[in-house]
């Protein structure tokens, strides 16, 4: 059985993301060391906990685990089960020094690292990410939280897990839709930094979404080192950290302007935000036609969200829309910052994008539909 291990270099604050199948059938040792008192807090969602939460109780052997199950999706999180968890973490008398589980996908793994974050000032957490979106991008790097009525993500902290278990064999059991969802933020890593690695998922992807597991391990280890990298280089987002939300910016108005609901989930909303984000570019005369044209033709192929025409329901205009952009965390002195390209693997950070550029894109887009 192939195991890999990926460090995030973060001086006291370092930790391994182990990537591997059957990890959660061994949770228990891998997680002993970390543990003064053999006992764990885990919080999960009504979706993962009825597949997966009995085994987690197995693999953690002799470690006593009680569970906490809130209900899937992205509603959940918000200040009402925020509050929920916070006192039931309380209510199970977790210590400064104990560790707090959190066993699902990006919102269980938002949600609960913000409550360790805060929890007594700060405990220590692990996350066991469920979904490709959370294995290969938000269960590393320590960006936790929840979200307002203003926005997505507006109410958080970093704080940095202890310890993420990739297991690679329960992506087995997600619905294709979610498969795809986290697809999104996988081809999101070829595109901003590793022109090879977008090559390799050209043509393997298609594989990886048949359940190639291999496949699927490569895919996941290599997002999770570029992420462990840039991190490491800029960890509370002063530069760097930004190419990470390539497609974002365009994603977080979407899922606004969806009402956070199942007519786009965030991994989609990154797919169409990715190749939003080169069209702009082109635009801009950063990049050819052909790039843009490119990742459509392969997010087509493997079937998931590629154009606004995707998203089911009405939208609003494009002044709406640059208006939700306005809430992104990125906007500097009131300035939106997009994630642009000059080419596959060469994205760059900039503020300098016209507004009647991007008003004129979107009113095309949604003209288009
Ligand atoms: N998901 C973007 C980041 O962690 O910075």
């Amino acid at each position: 059985m192939t195991q890999d291990v990926v460090p995030v270099a973060l001086g006291a604050r370092s930790y391994e993301v182990r990537i591997g199948t059957g990890l959660i059938d061994r949770a228990g040792a891998e997680i002993a060391p970390l543990l003064r008192k053999r006992r764990v807090a885990v919080v999960t969602d009504d979706t993962v906990g009825p597949l997966h939460l009995e085994r987690l109780r197995a693999g953690l052997g002799d470690v006593e685990m009680v569970s906490l199950t809130l209900p899937a999706g992205e509603s959940t999180k918000g200040w009402p089960e925020f509050t929920r968890t916070c006192e039931w973490l309380l209510a199970q008398k977790v210590e400064r020094k104990d560790i707090v589980i959190a066993f699902g996908g990006g919102v269980i793994g938002d949600l609960v690292g913000f409550a360790a974050a805060v929890l007594r000032r700060g405990v220590r957490f692990v996350q066991i990410p469920t979904t490709l979106l959370a294995q290969v991008d938000s269960s590393v790097g320590g960006k936790t939280g929840i979200n307002a009525p203003q926005g997505k993500n507006l109410i958080g902290a970093f704080h940095q897990p202890s310890l993420v278990l990739a297991d690679i064999g329960i992506l087995d059991s997600l619905p294709p839709r979610d498969f795809l969802a986290g697809y999104g933020e996988v081809v999101k890593y070829g595109l901003l930094g590793d022109a090879a690695f977008y090559d390799w998922l050209e043509k393997n992807a298609p594989a990886m979404a048949r359940g190639d597991t291999a496949a699927r391990h490569h895919a996941v280890k290599r997002s999770v080192e570029m992420k462990a990298e840039i991190v490491a280089r800029d960890e509370t987002e002063e530069g760097d950290r930004a190419l990470l939300n390539l497609g974002h910016t365009f994603c977080h108005a979407l899922e606004s302007a969806t009402g956070y609901s199942d007519r786009l989930l965030h991994g989609e909303g990154v797919a169409i935000g990715c190749v939003m984000a080169f069209e702009l570019s082109q635009r801009l005369g950063l990049c050819s036609q052909e790039l843009a044209s490119r990742l459509r033709a392969h997010l087509r192929a493997m079937g998931t969200k590629v154009d606004l025409a995707d998203i089911a329901g009405d939208l609003p205009d494009a002044d709406t829309l640059i208006g939700l952009m306005a809430q992104d965390k990125k906007v500097l002195d009131g300035k939106l910052r997009f994630i642009l390209a000059r080419g596959i693997g060469q994205a760059f950070v900039t503020s300098e994008v016209p507004a009647d550029v991007l008003r004129a894109q979107l009113t095309e887009a949604l003209a288009a539909r």
